[in-house]
């Protein structure tokens, strides 16, 4: 019975608001109760104390709580990345192990965390609900904390890596019917508006998606999942596709790429950004993002009939002060 009503106000809470302003990305759902009033408090004393650094006495905590309610996976979740601060890996991993066997939704994606510390290898995709979950809590203060406090410049850096590539084609930096996948708030459409006849977007999270339609930037705006989306498109219709930061919640670009150059017409372009990588065709990193490497992108364009136009060093934002690594690409259907 507790267990019940502890996971339901954790699915129920997790999707509750965020707030705050945080230099760092957000990482995972804010706040999950266990249903429990005085487990809770103590939860709350287990986060401050380890915002305050005081990670073993946190992590005492959350052993204690998860003494009481071992099947609370956030209190699993949290008291990994304790263990993570304090260097402990091999504690850190059985804790994330425990989180991911008790969260099925996988609001948690303790997955990635699991393959961030290499004791998973990377998934192809993060838990749908997990994508969900973070940014229809995140649709509220996104453009305000993406571009205010992260410096976030993902549509721009595409806007102008699109310029150019036009120019190098001596193409017109102009286009038809044009599609953003993983449109978020409507950044991207909006910096675009003006080169296109039409923006189509879709975007996993419904408040992002309500947020997008009131830019009215756009002819069409659907939630769901980019390749499904891409699946029900016709061929050849699209004369520019863009991604801007959303591979990041991406793994297996394979599927994208496959889709997004079958509904490209000759010619047209496809732009995107990713977080760098090194060797591994994707990695997932600490910040539980994936991270994607030059040459997999390459193979991948060359494998799907895309021209890579460029392929240039770019961050389109700060984690924590500093800039993160990421490349700009724009393809074009041969
Ligand atoms: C960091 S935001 C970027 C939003 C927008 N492109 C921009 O530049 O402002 C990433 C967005 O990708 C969406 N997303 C991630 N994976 C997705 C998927 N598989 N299908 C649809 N949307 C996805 C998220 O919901 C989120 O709104």
């Amino acid at each position: 019975m507790k267990f019940v009503s502890g996971f339901i106000g954790y699915v129920r809470q997790a999707l509750s608001k965020m707030s705050g302003i945080n230099t760092a990305y957000p990482r995972m759902p804010r706040v999950v109760s266990s249903g429990d009033v005085l487990l809770d408090r103590r939860r709350e004393w287990a986060l401050a104390s380890g915002q305050e650094g005081f990670h073993e006495a946190a992590a005492g905590i959350y052993e204690q709580i998860l003494e009481q309610a071992p099947w609370w996976a956030v209190a699993w979740f949290e008291l990994g990345r304790e263990r993570e601060r304090l260097g402990d890996v091999a504690g850190a991993i059985s804790a994330y192990k425990s989180a991911l066997e008790r969260d099925p939704v996988g609001l948690l994606a303790a997955d990635l965390k699991l393959a961030a510390l290499g004791a998973l290898p990377a998934p192809p995709a993060p838990p749908e609900s997990y994508v969900t979950g973070l940014f229809d809590q995140y649709a509220d203060s996104f453009d305000k904390h993406l571009v205010e406090t992260l410096e976030y410049r993902g549509p721009v850096l595409l806007r102008e890596a699109l310029e150019r590539g036009s120019a190098r084609m001596a193409r017109p930096f102009q286009f038809n019917a044009a599609y953003d996948l993983g449109c978020g708030t409507g950044l991207m459409g909006v910096e675009i508006r003006e080169r296109c006849r039409a923006i189509d977007g879709v975007d996993l999270s419904p408040k992002m998606i309500e947020a997008a339609k009131a830019t009215g930037a756009y002819r069409r705006l659907e939630t769901g999942d980019i390749w499904r989306w891409l699946t029900a498109s016709a061929a050849g219709v699209a004369s520019l596709v863009v991604a801007a930061d959303v591979f990041v919640y991406v793994g297996d670009l394979a599927p994208i790429f496959a889709e997004s150059a079958r509904v490209l017409e000759p010619g047209g372009l496809f732009s995107f950004s990713v977080q760098k990588g090194e060797g591994a065709d994707f990695t997932v990193g600490e910040d539980m993002r994936y991270a994607h490497s030059a040459d997999y992108l390459r193979e991948l364009a060359g494998a799907n009939g895309l021209e890579t136009i460029s392929l240039e060093e770019a961050s389109t934002r700060r984690d924590r002060g500093e800039p993160v690594p990421g490349l700009v690409a724009v393809m074009a259907k041969t």
